[in-house]
């Protein structure tokens, strides 16, 4: 793999959707995806760009006002699970999100979901929630944050 961590852009869509439908779940729809692309104030995706075909992509939501960022969505096509992708589209959200000046990092992940949690717990993440039947199908949400550091 040779990967380009950039940002999305409207081209990217349909990509971004086919890597979206992979992952179960509450998923965003192509409207929502092609709102948060045109809204860079708003919305932060990065992609993991394997010479032109997307390995994985990171969905960053800022709110005006606030300091902190979430972490809204993450997936790596499962071929190319466990070779550090993930890791690169989370330190690339949070190099992004303290260039925004955002001052934490949020994210709510599924319980059962132990890869993810595993990763939010190597890159430093700490529990701050545990959240009872958050998801539509009635699983508990855990909720992670970091801080993030303006001068590493
Ligand atoms: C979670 C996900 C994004 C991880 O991406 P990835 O590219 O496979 O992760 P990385 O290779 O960067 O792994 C980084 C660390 O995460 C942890 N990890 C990743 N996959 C793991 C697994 N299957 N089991 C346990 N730990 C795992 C490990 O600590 C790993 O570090 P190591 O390789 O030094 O052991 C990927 O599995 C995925 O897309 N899952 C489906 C979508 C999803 O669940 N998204 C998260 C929603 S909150």
């Amino acid at each position: 793999m040779k990967l380009d961590l950039r940002r999305a852009t409207l081209d990217d869509l349909p990509d971004l959707l086919a890597l979206e439908a992979l992952f179960p779940g509450d998923r965003l729809s192509r409207r929502s995806l092609r709102r948060l692309l045109a809204s860079p104030q708003t919305a932060l995706c990065l992609v993991a760009d394997d010479l032109g075909v997307l390995a994985g992509y990171g969905l960053v939501l800022l709110r005006r006002n606030s300091d902190v960022a979430r972490l809204y969505s993450l997936v790596v096509r499962p071929e190319l699970r466990g070779q550090g992708v993930g890791f690169r589209l989370v330190t690339s959200a949070m190099v992004a999100a303290t260039e925004l000046g955002r001052r934490r990092l949020r994210l709510e992940v599924r319980a059962d979901n132990p890869p993810a949690i595993e990763l939010y717990r190597r890159m430093g993440f700490r529990q701050v929630a545990r959240i009872p039947e958050y998801y539509g199908d009635g699983e508990t949400a855990i909720r992670f944050e970091t801080q993030l550091n303006p001068s590493s």
